[in-house]
């Protein structure tokens, strides 16, 4: 089973999504972001969980990662697209970008980030040398290539903690270790996906130059106008990508 996860901006399926299920919020470790949403788009079976919750109330660091990821792996999830809205830091990420990362430095603090952790948990390390699904990101590149949509197929996502965007040197530091684009809900997104063997990939949408590489403030305005134009490529490569998938 495929799961959707909306980010900024993608907090439905709109109406080719035909319900057929609600399930609870309730996990062992607390509530998800919102109910999750078991049905069928254009007649492919996936469920679709908006990360920020209804009507966007969750941060990014007050999201419950851990009930997230529990709740889509005990309804059947083998495979995550996750979509991230994210800022330009390389040249290549002008906004409006489509980008599927392939690494992540995680910047971000006080999150909890593993199933591991409990009291009769064996230690566990998992591999997250490449943290992302090499077979899942094909497959999106594939399905974005078939739409005519250009993907760029590399990228280290540098994941900030929030909810406070990034300072100029914040950036530079970041640009500096390899990131080429920067968000806020990556991590432990992630990690906890690998914990739960479920494949996962990032399809992130560029919404806006990050902090100080152009030389002005950054206005939610044009990040919002960003989002909304692109979230309609986004979803004319996740429809493709769902199709590719389940054939
Ligand atoms: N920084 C962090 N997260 C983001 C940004 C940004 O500039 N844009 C969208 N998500």
């Amino acid at each position: 089973m495929l799961a959707i996860i909306g980010g900024s901006g993608l907090y439905s399926l709109g109406e080719d999504f035909e319900l057929q299920e609600q399930l609870s919020r309730e996990t062992p470790y607390g509530d998800t972001s919102a109910d999750i949403l078991q049905g069928r788009w254009h007649g492919i079976e996936l469920v679709f969980l908006p990360r920020h919750g209804p009507g966007h109330k969750v941060p990014p660091h007050r999201i419950n990662y851990r009930a997230n990821l529990w709740a889509l792996g005990h309804a059947g999830v083998t495979r995550i697209i996750a979509v991230n809205a994210v800022g330009g830091i390389s040249a290549d990420m002008p906004p409006l970008t489509l980008a599927l990362p392939d690494q992540i430095i995680d910047y971000s603090s006080g999150r909890e980030q593993t199933y591991f952790d409990g009291d009769d948990a064996p230690v566990t390390h998992i591999d997250f040398s490449w943290p992302y699904s090499a077979k899942l990101r094909a497959i999106i590149l594939e399905a974005g290539l078939q739409q005519g949509q250009s993907l760029v197929d590399s990228g280290t996502y540098g994941n900030s903690n929030g909810p406070r965007l990034e300072t100029a040197a914040e950036i530079a530091r970041m640009r500096r270790d390899g990131c080429t684009m920067v968000g806020m809900t990556g991590m432990p997104e992630a990690a906890l996906a690998r914990e739960l063997d479920i494949e996962y990939a990032c399809l992130a949408l560029v919404v806006n130059w990050a902090a100080g590489i152009e030389n002005r403030t950054i206005s939610m305005q044009d990040i919002i106008a960003n989002m909304e134009q692109g979230m309609l490529r986004i979803t004319a490569v996740l429809l493709a990508a769902a199709r590719k998938i389940v054939q």
